[in-house]
């Protein structure tokens, strides 16, 4: 391996405490977290140490001006009990993206590659073994200067801490179309992994939540009716033979489980369509019955069917008891993941010693 990390043990493992049966999302940490600091233009002080609360001056930048930057990616394991990566290449590549529009440093790809192997290769033993569980991976960065005043950082630390989670919603998710707030714009943030986007999700998510939906539906900040994207997740919709997800416009994640959706698509010889979507486009399909379904992608979400979506007074219910082509991705990519189903694609790659 090429860069070397400082481990220090954990005396205290509280895995024998973990019910593997009973694992709400984001609950469970595990016992072990990597950490590098970038100093003097370089990255440093790279280790593996107990999972514990890190002390930060509250001067820090990046409780003032938000310079934060995440990753979301998962590890499953096969019926050998090997560890499994999903993709990370993918997530190296995005979260320096991220990193460089919001004037962070990069992580060299092999650094981050080789971090996150080694500390899901220590952890193997907390890879829920049952079918749609998971070891969720957060690799994160943070601005570190002690200043108050608004310029980038000069001094970073990254982290990876990684946690059993079963499924992020149990049930096919109710969506609300906002029509007065907006998440990004084109030439903002939208399209980078950076904590501000979710914050400024959360009013608009309280408010859906009180109307008893999951999830905003976001639509464009200029005309208010091109489809975006779901508060958590990318989002399909199924109109007639056609499957369509809002293109890449720079206000839109670019989603790693969307990009894997689109390439299992096609290679199933499905019309599947990058393209604009409005909400009007969507209801009149409903109203026509074409609208045949919709479902989100996203790392944490992996495919989740969508059961309702209101915009304006218009409700949509979409049947469940249909044969969907979300069951299948879901099954597949879950497969691909166990090795259960063919890797054709080469996305899974074994965590090594
Ligand atoms: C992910 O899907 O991994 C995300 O970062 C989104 C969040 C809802 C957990």
């Amino acid at each position: 391996m090429k860069y070397q990390f400082k481990v220090t043990q954990t005396e205290n493992s509280s895995l024998s405490k973990v019910d593997f049966n009973n694992l709400p999302f984001g609950k469970t940490f595990s016992d072990h977290m990597f950490v590098a600091d970038y100093i003097d233009g370089h990255w440093t002080n790279m280790e593996i140490r107990p999972v514990a609360p890190i002390p930060t001056h509250p001067g820090n930048m990046a409780w003032h001006y938000g310079q934060e930057i995440f990753e979301g990616m998962k590890a499953t394991r096969d019926a050998e009990g090997t560890p499994l990566l999903y993709r990370p290449e993918k997530h190296a590549k995005r979260i320096n993206y991220s990193a460089r529009r919001m004037a962070m440093p990069e992580i060299p790809e092999d650094l981050f590659i080789q971090a996150v192997n080694t500390i899901v290769y220590m952890e193997k033993a907390w890879i829920p073994p049952q079918p749609g569980s998971a070891l969720y991976i957060r690799p994160f960065m943070y601005a570190t200067d002690e200043t108050i005043g608004v310029k980038a950082s000069d001094t970073y630390r990254f982290i990876i801490f990684v946690m059993p989670v079963g499924p992020y919603y149990s049930q096919p998710v109710k969506l609300l179309a906002q029509d007065i707030y907006v998440r990004a714009v084109v030439g903002g943030v939208g399209d980078a992994k950076t904590a501000g986007n979710y914050a400024a999700s959360l009013l608009p998510a309280t408010m859906a939540r009180k109307e008893g939906y999951d999830q905003v539906m976001w639509l464009d900040a200029i005309h208010k009716k091109y489809i975006q994207e779901i508060g958590t997740m990318n989002i399909f919709f199924v109109i007639g033979d056609e499957v369509v997800t809002p293109n890449l416009d720079g206000a839109i994640l670019d989603g790693i489980t969307r990009d894997s959706v689109i390439t299992m698509l096609k290679d199933w010889g499905v019309r599947v369509s990058e393209r604009p979507i409005t909400i009007d486009e969507v209801v009149e399909a409903f109203k026509a019955g074409i609208l045949v379904e919709a479902f989100g992608t996203g790392t944490a979400a992996v495919i989740a069917p969508v059961a309702k979506i209101k915009y304006k007074d218009t409700v949509m219910e979409l049947d469940q008891n249909i044969d969907k082509i979300s069951t299948k991705v879901y099954n597949t990519v879950n497969g691909i993941r166990n090795r259960t189903i063919e890797d054709k694609f080469g996305w899974i790659i074994p965590a090594r010693p």
